[in-house]
């Protein structure tokens, strides 16, 4: 395992880390969720990524027991809040009530006394940056969170966030979690070049577009049983972002120019992720441990300069700005 700063901060990462979006406490039970987190562990992963939201807490709930005899200073633990975590008027969002109220939940539901970088899920309007800011201070001076960071925030309001963080001496965000593959590629576009003059890292997620770069579906074919986009539960988003026939076109391409490199599909959408020095950490989302062995992997390939040219002909990178 390759282990890489958070940025220009002190804290190291794996480059693989393991999510639970779907997976832990929701579609794996307890047996099925020790044996993803104890491969991963087992081959170097040290970074595991969850949220409050997550299967409404459950997520937290599997992790913490499953970790809770491993050495604390062997992990990053990082979770989020913003989501709705109830039906009340404050039970959302990035107030310093909702912040606050969520982290000891979080902790609890962890079994931990502190998280090594938490992370405001969704920008919020509503709430004033300052707010924010200062309770993310607070809850780090009171030493129940390390780092602190943001999810798919605007340009202008990361900007804004940097600026007033220094303005009121409170620490700056260290940490963006954007999404990031092969058929999303924007971040290239603004998030990584401004994000790098403020040494903020990135842990990215969604390598395999929710399993729609693994190649698994075919042209023309409804989704196998027991995949995500077969499941109700589980296919909002690969229907509305990524389910069309030009993808599931595209991912057989991608198929085939894996093995040309001895690789499977899904370990060359992740490897393509971790080619740039922006990307600290690519979240893996596996619901098994075949899946989990297959895309760790991924470390293992670099991939050469003629399949790159060939993988942006195929996906190509966000267009650029048209200025004259
Ligand atoms: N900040 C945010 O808003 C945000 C949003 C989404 C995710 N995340 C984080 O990022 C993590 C990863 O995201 P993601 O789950 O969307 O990742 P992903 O890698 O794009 O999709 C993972 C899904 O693809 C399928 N898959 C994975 N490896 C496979 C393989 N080798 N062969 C065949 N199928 C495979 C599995 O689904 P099936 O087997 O069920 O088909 C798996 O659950 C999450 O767990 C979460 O921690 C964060």
């Amino acid at each position: 395992m390759e282990y890489r700063k958070i940025g220009k901060w002190g804290l190291k990462v794996s480059c693989l880390g393991l999510g639970t979006y779907l997976t832990i406490g929701l579609r794996c039970d307890e047996q099925q969720s020790y044996s993803l987190v104890k491969t991963a562990y087992d081959a170097g992963v040290n970074y595991f990524d969850t949220a409050n939201a997550y299967a409404q807490g459950q997520a937290e709930i599997f992790l913490g027991k499953i970790l809770k005899d491993f050495p604390r200073s062997s992990l990053v633990i990082l979770t989020k809040v913003w989501a709705p975590m109830g039906s009340g008027a404050n039970d959302r969002g990035l107030s310093a009530k909702h912040i606050r109220e969520q982290c000891h939940a979080s902790l609890k539901r962890l079994q931990m006394d502190y998280l090594d970088i938490y992370l405001c899920h969704r920008a919020d309007p509503e709430t004033p940056l300052e707010e924010t800011i200062l309770t993310m201070e607070d809850l780090a001076r009171q030493g129940k969170i390390l780092y602190w960071g943001i999810s798919e925030w605007p340009i202008p309001f990361i900007l804004q966030a940097q600026f007033l963080a220094e303005k009121l001496g409170a620490r700056q965000m260290a940490v963006s979690q954007p999404r990031y593959n092969l058929l999303y590629r924007y971040p290239e576009k603004e998030l990584f070049p401004v994000t790098r003059q403020l040494g903020l890292g990135h842990v990215t997620f969604s390598p395999l577009a929710h399993g729609m770069l693994t190649g698994k579906y075919l042209p023309g074919q409804t989704p196998a049983a027991d995949t995500r986009a077969a499941d109700p539960e589980t296919n909002a988003v690969i229907m509305k972002m990524y389910w069309t026939e030009e993808n599931k076109q595209k991912a057989q391409e991608l198929k085939k120019i894996a093995k040309e490199l001895g690789a499977t599909a899904a370990q060359l959408a992740i490897a393509w992720c971790l080619r740039r020095e922006e990307v600290s950490s690519v979240i893996l989302g596996a619901r098994t441990v075949e899946q989990l062995k297959d895309n760790l992997r991924a470390v293992e390939i670099k991939i050469p300069e003629p399949i790159l040219k060939k993988l942006d002909n195929i996906f190509p990178p966000p267009a650029a700005p048209n200025i004259v």
